[in-house]
């Protein structure tokens, strides 16, 4: 297993190949390969100089999903909340190499001493945030851990923003969220049911499905399954694709026709705010399974 560390970038190498590279800006994972294959999308004008938070790879949202409510803790913060332009801490990595399952799990941290000055205006809480990335053989798996450092509660979301790379969208399919309840942002917020089991994207999709039965979302290429996404404490799942227009209005997205060949599946707490009081620990993540 070899790791290294160039102080803007962590990046990691098992025996079978597989690697992950998190940038400390936002601990923004922005490559995964497995099978000598990426399994993430990042655009090509994609800053990763700390400028703008990463378009592509795994951005992490906290404390609030989306364009803060009004009249709310998170008011002041810009929309997806701080943690992803953020610089976090590199905490250092452990290893587990045997015959069968070598692994590298490295930890980074945030606290709130390590925020912006405006940042920590717009959401004076005592926080601390560690988020374990683990890298085994055809498998990444993430968790984030949200501890409650000072003497209020408070409230957060938590949207773990994966952009998967995929061959075609057309020729791809989603299941896993069969009879799940969903907020429509594309229609005005409009509550539906889904009722697809393979669920095919063929236009701007921007939908929150909230409290899934299910853990595992599974993205199916051409009836193949490509990526099982399987949640862990996290209750409900974002389904991105900008589409055409969404896509020529962001100056970040390149190529412009990149929406074909990326699909956010965005495991999270969002529907709902989750609570941590004085003292308390609360911790989610997700395992992104690579089927080739
Ligand atoms: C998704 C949201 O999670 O992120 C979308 O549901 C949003 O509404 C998208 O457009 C991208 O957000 P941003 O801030 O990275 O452009």
């Amino acid at each position: 297993v070899n790791v290294s560390d160039d102080n803007s970038k962590v990046t990691a190498t098992i025996p079978s190949g597989d690697t992950v590279e998190v940038l400390l800006y936002g601990a923004t994972i922005i490559s995964w390969k497995s099978n000598g294959t990426e399994n993430f999308w990042v655009s090509d004008a994609a800053k990763l100089d700390g400028s703008k938070p990463v378009r592509g790879g795994v951005p992490v949202v906290f404390p609030v999903f989306g364009p803060p409510p009004k009249n709310h803790a998170t008011s002041s913060l810009p929309q997806h909340g701080f943690a992803r332009n953020s610089r976090w801490e590199y905490l250092g990595k452990s290893t587990s190499e045997s015959a069968s399952d070598d692994s590298v799990k490295m930890d980074f941290g945030l606290y709130s001493a390590g925020l912006s000055e405006e940042a920590k205006k717009a959401w004076p809480y005592d926080f601390g945030l560690v988020y374990s990335v683990t890298l085994t053989k055809g498998e990444l798996s993430t968790i984030l851990t949200v501890r409650n450092e000072g003497k209020e509660g408070f409230d957060f979301n938590v949207l773990l923003h994966t952009y998967l790379r995929i061959k075609d969208i057309s020729t791809t399919t989603i299941s896993g969220l069969l009879g799940t309840s969903y907020v429509d942002k594309v229609l005005d917020a409009r509550e539906s049911t889904e009722s697809n089991s393979d669920l095919r994207i063929t236009g701007e999709t921007d939908r929150v499905y909230k409290s899934l039965a299910q853990d595992t979302t599974t993205v199916v290429e051409n009836g193949s399954p490509r990526f099982d996404v399987v949640r862990k404490n996290f209750r409900d799942t974002v389904i991105w694709n900008p589409w055409t227009e969404k896509a020529k209005g962001m100056g970040d997205f390149e190529p412009k026709t990149g929406w074909r060949e990326m699909l956010c599946v965005e495991v999270g707490s969002v529907a709902e705010w989750v609570r941590v009081e004085e003292g308390e620990s609360w911790e989610a993540g997700q395992t992104i399974k690579s089927l080739v």
